[in-house]
């Protein structure tokens, strides 16, 4: 599968957040803590971090009539709340949605004790998608971000363990937080736990705006809101075992057309079939025993950074940009692979991702001169005609991804 890299195209700002603000030095998180034991790091996070979410955010976004489950959940005594409970059926321009969430019902439900819990907000709130890129991009996993907002006093849940790894950021008011360290057997799995079960924890801490928790997948941990409203992110990473890795590998492997036929394996199998399979099974063992472990690596890294809840463009802002490209306004040759072929009376026919154009044998002499990333003003993308004329063949080879703007490299 093409994998696009990840570069940060133009008019989109800087993530805020880098992945140090939440570990303090990544080489011995990676050494000390990563996959082995909680972490607590007091005062973490740069600055105000009501900028990441709020609670005031919050009051916007649950009148927002788009966000509703499963972005949105209430937990009350330690069940979940139907949602019938908080949504009510609404018409949208002739449509009949019918699980907008009421807002005077959710307030309802906290006033009375619940959590509500947002789910997903990495899919909502940019700036959460954004720090959720910093995590994914360095963990090369899926990441999401949830937030959780418990009442005075009240406990979220019962003590448990998740099968994620979790970053908690609190970001407004103060958490009391229990952990334990990992079990011994770790299944990557959902369980609860009583209280004698699990002995003395190991972090006992008042999680404040600012702090950050780190939990191992299968921590278990138990969490209750003290003297004020508590707002906190859990920023959960889905763990990929070697299972999930080797899968990924046996499916790119096993996509080989050598696999393709068709055996029959039903009543009337006879024993070729079988000398067939094992020729196939050693055939593929031979195949994964010939990649290279680095590349293969770099590859499955790369789809782990690429999972829903991540991705980002700005290909209207690009568009909008080359409908008023000037002569002078800088471009560059993309990755795409452009075949040439012959010059027919002055044109040359090019084939670009699979469509066919032609164009005059200048440009494309010009676009064979120039190496991927080299800059060019549009005004010379045709040499020897008017600028103006070299700027319209410069917006037509943009539009068909050859050129891209310089600045967004
Ligand atoms: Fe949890």
């Amino acid at each position: 599968m093409f994998v696009p890299r990840q570069r940060a195209p133009e008019g989109l700002k800087m993530n805020k957040y880098t992945f140090e603000d939440l570990v303090g030095d990544e080489k011995v998180f990676f050494a000390e803590d990563f996959n082995k034991k909680p972490m607590l790091r007091k005062e973490s996070m740069p600055g105000d971090v009501r900028d990441i979410l709020s609670i005031r955010k919050l009051d916007e976004l649950l009148h927002l009539e788009v966000v509703r489950p499963p972005y949105i959940k209430v937990n009350h005594n330690g069940s979940g709340v139907p949602e019938k409970g908080y949504t009510r059926s609404v018409v949208v321009q002739g449509v009949n949605i019918t699980d907008t969430v009421v807002p005077e019902k959710i307030y309802e439900l906290f006033r009375a004790g619940a959590t509500v819990t947002w789910c997903s907000l990495n899919q909502i709130v940019p700036e959460l998608r954004d720090f959720t890129r910093v995590i994914s991009d360095k963990m090369a996993v899926r990441t999401d971000v949830v937030g959780f907002m418990t009442p005075t006093g009240k406990r979220g849940y019962l003590p448990h363990h998740d099968p994620v790894d979790l970053f908690i950021v609190q970001l407004e008011g103060t958490k009391r937080w229990k952990l334990w360290n990992p079990p011994a057997e770790r299944l990557g799995d959902n369980a609860s736990y009583t209280d004698e079960q699990l002995g003395d924890p190991v972090i006992e801490v008042l999680l404040e705006p600012g702090d950050v928790l780190y939990l191992p997948y299968n921590t278990p941990h138990a969490a209750a809101a003290e003297d004020q409203v508590s707002l906190h992110l859990s920023i959960m990473m889905r763990p990929r075992m070697w299972k999930d890795l080797l899968r990924e590998t046996f499916e790119q492997v096993a996509d080989a057309p050598e696999f393709n036929e068709y055996p029959h394996i039903g009543t009337l199998r006879n024993s070729t079939v079988e000398s067939l399979f094992r020729q196939k099974v050693t055939s593929l063992a031979a195949r994964m025993d010939a990649l290279d472990a680095g590349s293969e690596l770099d590859r499955l890294a790369e789809l782990g950074r690429h999972m829903p809840g991540s991705s980002r463009g700005s290909t209207f802002q690009t568009i909008a940009e080359t409908d008023g490209l000037t002569p002078d306004a800088l471009l560059r040759r993309t990755g795409a692979s452009v075949e040439f072929g012959a010059n027919d009376g002055g044109r040359t026919e090019m084939t670009v991702n699979g469509h066919r154009i032609a164009v005059p044998a200048q440009v494309a002499e010009r676009l064979a001169s120039l190496d991927e990333g080299e800059p060019i003003p549009a005004g010379e993308v045709f040499p020897g005609v008017p600028a103006e004329r070299s700027t319209k063949a410069a917006q037509g080879l943009t539009r068909l991804g050859v050129l891209e703007m310089a600045g967004a490299r």
